[in-house]
């Protein structure tokens, strides 16, 4: 794992941009993994202002975002398909028919997991994955558990996640209680990996990269992952 710290917002979305921008040149139909939450918006600004200005081109890359909420329409301002529009997808030159996230509504969660999972493989796999991590460990919404979730999964959301994305929400009760995340098996096949993480997350992050490598804490199978990159606020 390679570690870049960071003073900053500006300076994480810059580095990491630099690293998105960097392979979807060398690959312009590059497929990418993205992540929601707070800690990927300063590269998320950071591509929209490279690609008005020319810097990097998204007309022929791909994407697959890791997790969406079950019970969530794609119009639902705190569904993960509004959030990466209004964050990025509309503020770039990517075709939205490229662009898959997890269908919030679908009616049977198994068949929506074996469907995420075959179209993953029928793009080709990811060549860039974006990552966060959550205050307990988890990537995408792989919850702390007794095993590495294998294929898309229908998770069942801890307390601890609840309770951090409750801030989202009017109340508590709002927030989903189940989601649709992407497996540890295609994050881990991944050719790249990049985890961006805020300073809150500096206990966490050391656990993950230098504790036991557990699926009690999910983000530590990134310690065998080849080519992980992790940008960190310190
Ligand atoms: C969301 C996702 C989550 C977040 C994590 C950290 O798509 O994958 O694992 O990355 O919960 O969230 P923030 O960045 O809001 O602290």
């Amino acid at each position: 794992m390679k570690l870049i710290k960071v003073s900053s917002q500006e300076e994480l979305g810059a580095s990491a941009a630099e690293i998105f921008a960097g392979a979807i040149k060398s690959k312009p139909d590059l497929v990418i993994g993205l992540a929601t939450g707070s800690s990927p918006l300063p590269l998320y600004e950071e591509l929209a202002r490279m690609n008005k200005a020319g810097a990097v081109d998204f007309a022929k890359v791909r994407s697959v975002n890791l997790d969406e909420y079950a019970g969530l329409a794609p119009d639902h301002d705190q569904s993960y398909r509004y959030f990466m529009d209004k964050n990025l997808f509309d503020h770039i030159n990517i075709d939205k028919a490229n662009t898959h996230v997890p269908d919030g509504l679908a009616k049977d969660p198994v068949s929506e997991c074996a469907r995420y999972d075959a179209l993953i493989d029928g793009l080709g796999g990811i060549g860039l994955q974006l990552l966060g991590i959550g205050p307990n460990g988890h990537v995408g919404f792989n919850e702390p558990s007794d095993v590495f979730s294998n294929h898309t999964q229908y998770e069942k959301l801890t307390d601890s996640t609840i309770a951090a994305n409750a801030r989202f929400f009017e109340t508590l009760d709002d927030v989903p209680k189940y989601a649709f995340t992407m497996g540890i098996r295609h994050i881990m096949l991944a050719k790249k990996i990049v985890l961006v993480a805020g300073p809150e997350k500096k206990d966490i992050l050391e656990k993950a990269m230098n504790g036991s490598i557990t699926p009690q804490v999910p983000a530590s199978v990134l310690q065998l992952h080849p080519d992980t990159t992790i940008i960190a606020i310190s």
